[in-house]
């Protein structure tokens, strides 16, 4: 299991800290929640905070794109340091290609689908992919409730992935906690995001650490 802090959830004004801890804690990979107030309400981070997270860290940097048309900041994200990237399949009018440019630039290329959309919509772009994303909350805000309808979403898309024998790899993002991290993961995702309950118990590293030790 990988898990990957959200730093949306982290303070801010002390992000090198925050990074180090959950890095201490066993997290390798940093989560980044980028949102235009437009496919989401809310309004987040950016490429000039990839770049701060790039100079005080060696882990992947996983940007979740909640933007529209994300395909137009793909450049300025990859520039900044970026190496996994993903964009929803809500927000992309030419799926097929956001994603090939991902790949051409090198990065990890990812889908995100949200709570509500099906995984018909991976049908052709599954084997494409190094990783699909699925919402366990409707995306703008850290510290939601879990959606428990995600786990059987994530149950068939595992059995789909090993039966069209791909390699994508499933993460899941939103309302993850020490009491459901384990059925998330044994249901078959194998990327965790956590924001609050990664950092919003003021002791980073032991929250990290403690995710990870709730997997078994
Ligand atoms: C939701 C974001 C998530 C969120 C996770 O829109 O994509 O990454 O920050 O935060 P928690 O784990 O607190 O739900
Ligand atoms: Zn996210």
């Amino acid at each position: 299991m990988i898990l990957a802090p959200s730093i949306l959830a982290a303070d801010l004004a002390h992000l090198a800290e925050e990074i180090a801890a959950v890095e201490r804690g066993g997290a390798s990979v940093i989560h980044v929640d980028v949102m235009d107030g437009q496919f989401v309400p809310n309004i987040t981070l950016g490429p000039a905070i990839v770049r701060a997270v790039r100079r005080v860290t060696h882990l992947p940097i996983d940007v979740h794109l909640m933007v529209e048309r994300p395909e137009r900041h793909i450049d300025s994200f990859v520039d900044a340091g970026a190496t996994w990237v993903s964009v929803h399949v809500e927000a992309v009018t030419h799926l097929q290609r956001a994603v090939a440019s991902l790949s051409e630039r090198g990065l990890q290329a990812g889908v995100v689908l949200n709570p509500s959309t099906p995984l018909s919509a991976l049908e052709e772009i599954l084997p494409e992919v190094d990783y699909v994303l699925l919402m366990s909350v409707n995306p703008g805000f850290s510290g939601q409730v879990f959606l428990p309808s995600a786990l059987d979403k994530i149950r068939r898309l595992r059995a789909t992935i090993r039966e069209r024998g791909l390699r994508a790899r499933i993460e899941v993002d939103g309302g993850i906690t020490t009491e459901n991290i384990r059925t998330v993961m044994e249901a078959g995702a194998e990327i965790i995001v956590a924001g609050v309950a990664a950092f919003a118990a003021g002791d980073p590293e032991a929250s990290a650490r403690g995710l990870i030790e709730a997997c078994g």
